[in-house]
């Protein structure tokens, strides 16, 4: 029976890599209807909101969205829309897996899974400028919320990832040497978890020295987890591992509905040209495909990416490549089997 998704394409390249996305999972006969929705940019100009209800409406009725890249204007303007979908449905974990699928870049055989808190630590947004002495903003503060509730689901996410995928390790990376409350809490639940799982091995390593091994020996880790902002910037930093960003995926994961989209953003210094690396979004798609039991199609996808991307004649231009959004796309349908 076929499975109705919403689709949101999304601003700036988000158009020319989900169409190429889409055009992908035609043509490997996944069997999906799409259900198609504004959001963002896009929504503001078109129907004067950036996150329309018929948009929230059709995800939570259809419990699985595949988004492209949404603008969130610096300073002023609306709030992030990527953020306001995580926070509506409570898009509690953010699964980012990086894989090598380029040969002979700078690390071979990377499989890696990070999972990051999505809801909770410094993302809150919680923060005010201090005024002293005639000047309001003489200081700013923060505030990094951490609850056992938030640690704990995260972290069984994660436990329970690296169990139904044949996972040996699960490292929780923290800096509770010196936040001793707020990460000291969540390693400490992480801890408590680990408990429960056995049959994972488990470790803690503090974020920075983390950060440097992540560099200095990728094999030696294997899914990882942390709070929000620490993901943020080591998925990117894991991103750099197999080719940057046009080849990261995410997945945002709550109790009813799943959200899947690229860890990349909407490059406006790219769009429009048609030169946009779509693999990032397509892995992203496969990663749907997997949450939705459509896991057989997930698995040629890959495999057409993997031997597109093996031959390297036909690759976008963050790849070393000439090939154009929808060449590469076209590249890919040819290689399916
Ligand atoms: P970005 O990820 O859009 O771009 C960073 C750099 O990577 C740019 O040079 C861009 O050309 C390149 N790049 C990104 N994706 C690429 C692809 N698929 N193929 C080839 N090159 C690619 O980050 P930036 O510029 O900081 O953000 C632009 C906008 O995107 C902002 O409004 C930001 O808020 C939004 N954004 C949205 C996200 C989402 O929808 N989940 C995530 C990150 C940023
Ligand atoms: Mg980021």
């Amino acid at each position: 029976m076929s499975r109705t998704i919403t689709v949101i394409h999304g601003d700036g390249i988000g158009p020319e890599v989900t169409s190429a996305a889409l055009s992908v999972l035609d043509a490997a006969g996944a069997d999906l209807d799409y259900d198609e929705q504004l959001a963002g940019v896009t929504a503001l100009e078109g129907v004067n909101d950036p996150m329309p209800a018929a948009t929230l409406d059709s995800i939570r009725t259809n419990g699985v969205a595949l988004k492209g890249p949404l603008t969130t204007p610096v300073g002023g303007g609306f709030r992030s829309i990527n953020v306001a979908i995580r926070k509506e449905f409570d898009l509690y974990a953010n699964v980012r897996p990086v894989r090598t699928f380029v040969p002979g870049s700078r690390y071979e055989d990377i499989d890696l899974v990070l999972i990051r808190e999505n809801t909770e630590g410094l993302y809150v947004g919680v923060e005010h400028y201090i005024g002293m002495e005639g000047d309001p903003r003489a200081a700013a503060e923060s505030v990094m919320i951490v609850t056992r509730f938030g640690a704990e689901r995260v972290c069984r996410y994660a436990f329970e990832y690296a169990r139904r995928h044949g996972r040996r390790k699960v490292t929780l990376a923290h800096k509770a040497n010196i936040l001793k409350y707020t990460q000291g809490l969540f390693l400490d639940v992480g801890r408590e978890l680990a408990g429960e799982y056995p049959d994972v091995e488990f470790e803690d390593r503090i974020i920075d020295a983390t950060a440097m091994q992540l560099v200095l020996n990728p094999h030696g880790f294997d899914v990882l987890v942390m709070e929000n902002m620490f993901g943020d910037i080591l998925s990117d930093l894991m991103a750099g591992l197999v080719g940057g960003l046009g080849m990261a995926p995410a997945g945002n994961i709550g109790r009813g509905v799943a959200m899947f989209e690229a860890v990349h953003g909407s490059a406006p210094d790219i769009a429009g040209r048609g030169i946009a690396n779509p693999t990032a979004l397509m892995l992203a798609a496969c990663a749907m495909l997997d949450h939705i039991g459509q896991r057989e199609t997930a698995a040629r996808i890959r495999g057409a990416l993997q031997k597109v991307l093996n031959q390297r004649r036909t690759v976008t231009g963050d790849l070393g490549g000439t090939a154009s959004t929808q060449e590469y796309a076209q590249a890919v349908i040819r290689a399916l089997d």
